[in-house]
């Protein structure tokens, strides 16, 4: 089992790059379903666990995938013959399920894997499932399975209930090849979902967001080629302002798309990071030597985004006073908190809020990570905590969406490696923890 083992309190130094945006290229890569040519290629694609798992999900339909290390893919998809998601890909992906609108499109079907349950809610698709009936698809749902099938999609109107990042996406998909318009109403305003609609569009489809939360879609007989370059990852951008804020830090946070970042970079500068825009994809964003505590409140974009609340408990455990920070997007966002307080931090929960008094510092420990965000969260408290180490297990939940981060913090001066201690015999049985006596083994393997 991999750890990734920090040594905290060095101040942050210098340039990082910031990959492209997972939550955009996966329904980019999943719309590929769609396209006629044979040589789809996508660009700045980034090199993640969640991108493997779509991958093979496109592989598992009998799509051909070939990709590169430098961020290119390449997608054939006219070979696919399967229409199945399996359990096995989805329940490790929930974002599996942006293949449904682009199978029943271009198919007229598709039985995808049910996703079940997850660890930050319950995070169902029922918006998904009745927006795809009004545009004419038969659903039914067995064995754990949604069995979408559809003689024609045809345009309709669809209000979504609250704004659905993915919901809006799948819809997007398969209202593109559907006969007649469809209009999206209270959808999404992720940036990701623009993305996607200026992939598609390049390829032939005639989408248009006609206002902020109005999406029209005029359906089309086909799409061409989808060649197209992944946007910046808004969320890895905020990350690594939030690393650099918490260390002290003076940092370069390069290839970033600004219109995407300003609720963070707001909440950022009236918590005293100093974050100035050095070119029209690059900020220097300099943490101060005390924090303000500030409340925060999460709320689907332009508001701050839920994907990076943790992050912000991570920064306001160590700042000066009191704050409130408010889940509204997801029940059971609040993992963190219990590995937070294993550093030291003073949280606590009450419903969808939780009280966090900054303690001015935290000290390193054994954590562990639950949720993708939550292991960023770690890692940024392990970035912070004074003399000592921050060992976190369970990063494979890193790994799902930050693209080399252990490499990206290092090349900003950080301590920070990633241990494979899988042979190591001193675990308790239950509990991938490590005793204190391996962890300082381990820590004394990286100094
Ligand atoms: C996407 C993002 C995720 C982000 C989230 C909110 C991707 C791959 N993932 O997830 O990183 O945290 O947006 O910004 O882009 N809901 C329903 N029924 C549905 C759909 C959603 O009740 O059919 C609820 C959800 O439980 C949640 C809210 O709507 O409370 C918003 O969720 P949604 O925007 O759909 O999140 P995802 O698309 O799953």
């Amino acid at each position: 089992m991999e750890k990734i083992i920090i040594e905290g309190g060095i101040p942050l130094r210098g340039e990082v790059s910031i990959s492209g945006s997972k939550n955009a290229a996966l329904p980019i890569i999943a719309s590929s379903i769609m396209f006629d040519d044979s040589n789809n290629e996508l660009y700045n694609v980034p090199n993640l666990q969640d991108i493997v798992t779509i991958k093979k999900l496109l592989i598992s339909l009998n799509a051909e995938v070939k990709d590169s290390d430098d961020g290119k893919l390449f997608i054939n998809t006219s070979t696919i013959n399967n229409f199945d998601a399996p359990y096995d890909l989805v329940k490790t992906m929930r974002a599996s399920v942006l293949v449904l609108g682009p199978l029943l499109a271009k198919y007229k079907r598709a039985r995808v894997s049910l996703p079940g349950g997850c660890a930050i809610g319950a995070r169902p698709i029922d918006f998904h499932l009745q927006a795809l009936r009004a545009l004419g698809a038969s659903i039914t749902m067995e064995h754990g399975y949604v069995e979408a099938t559809a003689g024609k999609l045809k345009g309709a109107e669809i209000i979504f209930p609250i704004p659905s990042v993915t919901g809006t996406e799948n819809i997007i998909m398969a209202a593109t090849l559907a006969e007649g318009t469809t209009i999206i109403k209270n959808a999404a305003r992720e940036p990701e979902i623009d993305d996607l609609i200026l992939a598609l569009c390049n390829g032939g489809a005639n989408i248009k967001r006609v206002m902020p939360s109005v999406i029209v879609i005029k359906g089309v007989k086909k799409l061409n080629k989808l060649s197209h370059y992944i946007v910046s990852d808004r969320i890895e951008a905020g990350t690594y302002m939030v690393a650099s804020a918490i260390t002290q830090g003076d940092i370069i946070v390069k290839n970033v798309d600004l219109n995407h970042i300003s609720s963070i970079t707001d909440k950022l500068t009236e918590a005293g990071v100093k974050i100035n825009v050095i070119s029209p994809s690059s900020i220097r964003v300099k943490g101060p030597k005390i924090i303000k505590s500030v409340d925060i409140s999460t709320a689907p974009f332009p508001y701050f985004p839920t994907d990076m609340q943790a992050q912000m408990m991570a920064l306001m455990s160590i700042a000066n006073g009191l704050c409130v920070i408010t889940e509204n997007i997801f029940e059971n966002r609040f993992m963190h908190v219990a590995e937070l307080r294993r550093l030291g931090a003073d949280i606590k929960v009450c419903g969808n809020f939780a009280i966090v008094k900054g303690t001015g510092a935290l000290l390193g420990t054994d954590v562990m990570a639950t949720d993708l965000r939550a292991s960023a969260s770690l890692v940024l408290a392990g970035l912070a905590s004074s003399k000592d180490y921050t060992s976190i297990s369970r990063i494979y939940h890193l790994d799902r969406g930050y693209e080399a981060m252990e490499k990206k913090l290092s090349g900003l001066g950080a301590i920070i490696s990633r241990v494979d201690d899988s042979n190591k015999t001193d675990y308790n049985d239950n509990e991938d923890y490590l005793t204190s006596q391996s962890m300082q083994s381990i820590a004394s393997g990286i100094k």
